[in-house]
C-alpha cells in the first residue's frame, strides 16, 4: 500500500473542490515527486471517474481522491428561512433567486464504487469519519484510507475506525474546516499544541497543512512530526489549476481572510469580502446553505462580482505565485 514516507518530495497537493483541482494539476504534483489529489466534492461519480482516468493517463505515480462524508444533521427550518430572506437584497442585486435549502449526500455510494473501481493510491475523507467497514474495504483493496482531522479527539476516533494516515488540518487552512461534526466551532488551541497531541496518539503517517506559505513552514511542520506537508492555497495560481479568473485576481486584490459559515453553513476560510462581512451570524447547515447560496455565487462569478463570489484561501494567500505546479512543488520542497 502507498505510504506518504515513500514520496520523493514530502508534499501533498491538497484536494480543492469547486474547480481548482484538475487532472492536470493532480498529475503535475505527482510527477514533481509529491502526491497529487483530485477533489470529488460537488461533482458526479461519472465526472470523478473521468477525471481520475485522465489523471492516471498523465502520470504513473500515486494519486489521491478526496470525498465529502455525508452526515444527517438537519438545520431548523425557521433558521434556514430567515437566512434565505436575509439574502433577498443581494439576490435582486445579481438578478437571480437564491436556491432552496436541501440535504444531499454528494453521491456518496456511487463515488465509493468509482474509487474502488479505479484504485488510486489513496482516498481521503473530510467533513466526517466513515464507518470502520468503509475504511477497511479501501485498505483491503490496497487503497490507503486517509481521514482529515482537526483535533486529537478526532484523530483518536479516526484511528479507532481504521484510518491508516491522517490529514491534519490546521486553523490557517483555506477552504472548509474538516471538523468531523459540522456543529463544532473550530478549536482555538494553538496549532503546534494540537499537532503535538495528535502526533502523540498516532502511530500512522501524518499529512499536515494549513497556511503553509513557503519552504520554512514545510521544514517546521516536518520537524514537529509531519511525514508530509499539504499545500492548497499555494497551488491556486498554478497554470494547471482550474481556479476561476475572479478567484485568481482576488488572491492579489484582497488583504485578509476570515472564517465564515455564510456561504455553505460549514465553517470555511476565505478572503474577507462584503458577503462574509454582511453575514457574520449565518446558521449551521451544510449542505443546505450551500444550495441556498449556489445561484448567487454562480451569478457573481459570471458577473465578475467579487463582493459576493466566494474565494477560499488560507492565511498564506499573499505568497501564492503563478507558474507550473512543478515549480511550486520544487519551491516548497525542503
Ligand atoms: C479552494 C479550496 C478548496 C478546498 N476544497 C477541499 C476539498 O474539496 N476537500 C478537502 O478535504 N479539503 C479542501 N480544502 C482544504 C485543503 O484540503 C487543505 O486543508 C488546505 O488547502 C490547506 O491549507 P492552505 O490552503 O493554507 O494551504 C480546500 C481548500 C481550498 C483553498
Amino acid at each position: 500500500m502507498f505510504d506518504l514516507r515513500d514520496l520523493d518530495r514530502p508534499i501533498v497537493g491538497a484536494p480543492m473542490a469547486g474547480g481548482p483541482s484538475t487532472p492536470e494539476l493532480a498529475a503535475a504534483v505527482t510527477n514533481a515527486g509529491g502526491l497529487g489529489f483530485l477533489a470529488a466534492g460537488y461533482r458526479t461519480a461519472e465526472d470523478l471517474a473521468g477525471q481520475l482516468e485522465q489523471a492516471q493517463q498523465l502520470t504513473n505515480g500515486p494519486l489521491g481522491v478526496n470525498l465529502f462524508v455525508p452526515d444527517d444533521f438537519r438545520p431548523a427550518a425557521d433558521e434556514l428561512d430567515a437566512y434565505r430572506s436575509s439574502l433577498a437584497g443581494v439576490a435582486s442585486e445579481l438578478g437571480v433567486e437564491s436556491g432552496l435549502p436541501k440535504a444531499d449526500d454528494d453521491g456518496w455510494h456511487a463515488k465509493l464504487e468509482a474509487v474502488l473501481d479505479l484504485r488510486p493510491a489513496a482516498v481521503s475523507f473530510t467533513f466526517g469519519c466513515p464507518e470502520g467497514a468503509v475504511l477497511r474495504t479501501f485498505a483491503d483493496a490496497g487503497i490507503l484510507p486517509i481521514v482529515t482531522v482537526t483535533t486529537a479527539a478526532e484523530a483518536e476516533l479516526a484511528l479507532a475506525r481504521g484510518a491508516r494516515t491522517l490529514a491534519v488540518q490546521g486553523p490557517d487552512a483555506g477552504g472548509h474546516r474538516g471538523t468531523l461534526d459540522q456543529r463544532d466551532e473550530p478549536t482555538t488551541q494553538k496549532f503546534e499544541d494540537t499537532l503535538a497531541e495528535i502526533r502523540a496518539v498516532s502511530q500512522v503517517p501524518l499529512a499536515v497543512g494549513g497556511g503553509v506559505s513557503g519552504p520554512d513552514d514545510v521544514v517546521r511542520l516536518l520537524d514537529r512530526g509531519a511525514d508530509a506537508v499539504q499545500i492548497g492555497t499555494a497551488l491556486l495560481l498554478a497554470d494547471e489549476a482550474g481556479t476561476n479568473p475572479l478567484h485568481r485576481a482576488a488572491l492579489t486584490d484582497f488583504s485578509s481572510t476570515s472564517l465564515t459559515r455564510a456561504y455553505t453553513g460549514r465553517v470555511a476560510r476565505g478572503l474577507t469580502n462584503r458577503f462574509i462581512r454582511d453575514h457574520p451570524d449565518a446558521p449551521v447547515g451544510y449542505p443546505h446553505l450551500h444550495h441556498v447560496t449556489a445561484p448567487l455565487r454562480k451569478a457573481a462569478v459570471v458577473q465578475g462580482n467579487a463582493d459576493v463570489a466566494h474565494f477560499w484561501a488560507g492565511t498564506g494567500f499573499a505568497s501564492a505565485q503563478p507558474g507550473p505546479a512543478a515549480r511550486i512543488i520544487e519551491r516548497f520542497s525542503p
